[in-house]
């Protein structure tokens, strides 16, 4: 494997310290970005593809309308930066698609991850670059390239940017800008409001599968710092809290309960949350007022035929 990993994102904190902080809050949570371990990963993809979550397939086939549009406007030799790159499927057709693209530069917590998607990309795009970053992308990253400083592009598709608040979602746009500089851009897909019902459901799909990713929180904590929950005493929640525009999902405790998680005792009422995941909906306009408050201009923006999701074009 010739390709080098870079860390230079800010150093973390650990699992650990974030799950024993998250539970002694009230209300208690746990970060989402923990959903991901082997299983979580597979489980998200296994997500991807239940009927009532229309998030992917959704931006899979925008994306491939508006490839060749996306294409001239990104133009030749561009530098790709992808945020939690994770296994990355997207990125392939993005970079099929392009004009002779320069380098890639996929950011992941994972080093695994990483890796393999590292080296397939490598294989079907042999004149391009790689330049893997392990990091956590929620942290800024400090990376500023050591050659490639022109047409630099962040592709931030799913709609990520929904796991941040609002105000998160700023400060991470500003980091993207510095990212790129004032020649760059930010490719973003985000997810529209539109009916509960329809949220909602994709958030609570009948396979449970949604359930087994909440619940596999539990199972890492578990597993790897010696926790005891019984994933039997615990419930998937998932609700659009209107309000705040946003999806919630929750892990609610069936009954009062102790759990124990390296010596230390956590207690639980009978139907007390962890709140694990917000996922923030936008419409387009306030999307672009957000991405105006982090100094990025909207170039253009689409929309599927069926008003569920949406992907920007920004620049500085
Ligand atoms: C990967 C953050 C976009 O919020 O829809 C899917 C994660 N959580 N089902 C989302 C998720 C529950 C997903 N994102």
């Amino acid at each position: 494997m010739d390709v080098k990993v870079t860390d230079i994102a800010d150093t973390p904190t650990g699992f650990i310290d974030d799950v024993i902080e998250g539970l002694s809050k009230k209300p208690k949570t746990l970060p989402c970005k923990y959903f991901y371990d082997e299983t979580g990963s597979k489980l998200f993809e296994d997500i991807c593809d239940v009927q009532e979550y229309y998030i992917t397939r959704t931006e899979i086939k925008l994306l491939e309308k508006i490839k060749f549009e996306l294409s001239d406007m990104i133009g030749k030799k561009a530098v790709i930066i992808e945020p939690g790159a994770g296994a990355g499927r997207k990125i392939q057709n993005l970079l099929e698609t392009l004009d002779s693209p320069s380098t890639y530069v996929p950011i992941d917590i994972s080093a695994d991850f990483l890796f393999y998607s590292a080296e397939k990309i490598k294989h079907k795009f042999p004149d391009v670059n790689i330049m893997p970053i392990q990091g956590d992308f929620t942290e800024s990253i400090r990376w500023q390239g050591n050659q490639e400083q022109r047409n630099r592009v962040v592709f931030f598709p799913g709609s990520t940017i929904g796991n941040f608040t609002p105000q998160q979602a700023e400060s991470f746009l500003k980091n993207q800008v510095k990212l790129v500089g004032s020649q760059g851009a930010l490719l973003i897909g985000v997810d529209l409001v539109k009916s509960n019902e329809r949220l909602e459901a994709a958030y609570n799909d009948k396979q449970g599968v949604t359930a087994q990713f909440n619940k596999n929180l539990l199972t890492r904590i578990n597993t790897e710092l010696g926790g005891n929950f019984d994933l039997q005493q615990f419930s998937h929640h998932a609700f659009f809290n209107e309000e705040k525009s946003r999806i919630e999902m929750h892990l609610k405790s069936d009954k009062q309960q102790s759990i124990k998680i390296n010596q230390q005792i956590f207690k639980f009422e009978e139907g007390e949350n962890i709140h694990t995941e917000n996922s923030y909906k936008y419409s387009i306009n306030s999307f672009i007022q957000l991405a105006k408050k982090a100094g990025l201009k909207s170039q253009k923006y689409w929309v599927d035929e069926s008003n569920l999701f949406s992907i920007h074009f920004l620049t500085p």
